[in-house]
């Protein structure tokens, strides 16, 4: 039973920066709910993959430090403690993890077609389709089966999950793994961080929940690492039941543990992160309007879909926030979603001519304050709003 506990209002597309500036944009209901039987938040309405996975997706994982070095990190433990011949990767954007490897072994599938284009150009091969049952198929035939699965921030995007994994499981050879990463709800309920929701992440995954998930396919997790990316995010390694060759290690129980000391198996923990929400937002208005008053110049640092779920939630207009920032070309001169706020091209600058900087980007937060140490030196200010609204002096 799907449980409503919070409404952040009428969203439009998260990833859908517009060169002109429509005041009438299409807009959905972005509401969350807690299902009691497998213990997953998700968004109610889901809108159809091709309205956002477009051939202009502006989402670019190489566009931080902090992402190419985790990606990079993450292949050289692949390499040492899976060794595998086949390596499949289902989201593999512009090629941030895939790039790391010999492109012999590593498949690519990624549904925005401007992005596949990146990495095939490159001579990797990539699938430029939609994960499902028909291309594990068609992937299957072609190369046999792979002996090492990777997804990141990919499969909470995808409704269907029953189809995700019966086509991992006709994929995956019986000694094969899986990994996923993927946001933690345990962070993002303790950091109170809602604007990890928006209308591509239908999902968002906890230990319990993705073991409840798996668990009909004859998956297990078999490890877990909790990650700094994204704001806190599981990487979940997962085999076969019928493996016995890897063990479970404690990490498993250690982070489910952690979840019900938490009480993310509770619907009580979800109403009060609505209520602390919602103060977040009254408090984040506070401090905008007080520093407006004081004609406090403030732009906003990284253009992200979490940025977009923000201002369209609290009602941010340019009054407020006179622009964004970023460094993704597919981004600049557009207008977030839903305001007319617009996104300039970043230069070393760009931060001279405001007096604070509201983080859109939190979870670079190190990778930006060390970049951006003039700012604060000149007495130039953060704002952020995890895991409550604060001036960062
Ligand atoms: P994400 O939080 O969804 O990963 O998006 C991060 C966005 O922030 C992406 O558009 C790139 C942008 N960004 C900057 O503009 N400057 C930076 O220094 C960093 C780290 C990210």
């Amino acid at each position: 039973m799907n449980k409503f506990f919070l409404d952040l209002g009428k969203q439009p597309l998260a990833n859908n920066y517009l060169s002109i500036y429509k005041k009438k944009q299409t807009k959905y209901n972005l509401k969350l709910f807690f299902n009691t039987k497998n213990k997953t938040v998700s968004i109610s309405k889901r809108i159809p993959s091709e309205k956002m996975f477009t051939n202009k997706y502006p989402y670019r994982s190489s566009m931080s430090k902090t992402m190419r070095n985790s990606f990079y990190k993450l292949s050289l433990e692949i390499k040492k403690k899976f060794n595998p011949k086949k390596i499949l990767e289902i989201g593999s954007n512009d090629g941030a993890l895939i790039k790391n490897f010999n492109k012999k072994i590593v498949i690519g599938v990624e549904p925005c077609n401007n992005l596949a284009k990146i990495t095939s150009r490159k001579g990797y091969l990539t699938y430029n389709k939609y994960w499902n049952f028909n291309l594990a198929k068609k992937i299957r035939k072609k190369n046999g089966k792979i002996d090492l699965l990777y997804s990141a921030n990919t499969l909470t995007h995808i409704s269907n999950l029953a189809e995700v994994f019966k086509s991992i499981s006709y994929l995956l050879s019986n000694d094969g793994v899986l990994i996923i990463e993927d946001p933690s709800l345990l962070e993002c309920i303790k950091k109170n961080s809602y604007d990890q929701f928006y209308n591509e992440h239908i999902y968002l995954f906890s230990a319990i929940s993705v073991k409840n998930i798996i668990n009909k396919f004859n998956f297990e997790i078999f490890h877990i690492k909790n990650l700094t990316t994204h704001g806190g995010s599981l990487r979940y390694y997962i085999k076969k039941k019928n493996n016995k060759k890897l063990k479970i290690s404690r990490s498993v129980h250690k982070q489910i543990s952690k979840e019900i000391k938490y009480g993310l198996h509770k619907f009580k923990t979800y109403t009060k992160f609505s209520t602390n929400v919602q103060k977040s937002k009254r408090n984040l208005l506070k401090i905008l309007n007080k520093l407006k008053k004081n004609n406090k110049k403030i732009i906003g640092y990284g253009a992200t879909a979490k940025a977009v779920t923000i201002i369209n939630y609290c009602n941010i207009n340019k009054d407020l926030i006179s622009n964004f920032v970023d460094v993704t070309p597919e981004k600049i001169n557009k207008f977030m979603p839903g305001k007319d706020i617009k996104i300039l091209n970043y230069d070393r600058n760009i931060l001279k001519k405001y007096d604070f900087a509201f983080l859109g980007a939190w979870n670079f937060r190190n990778e930006i304050f060390n970049k951006e140490k003039k700012f604060l030196k000149r007495g130039g200010k953060f704002i952020i709003h995890v895991p409550f609204p604060k001036i960062i002096k």
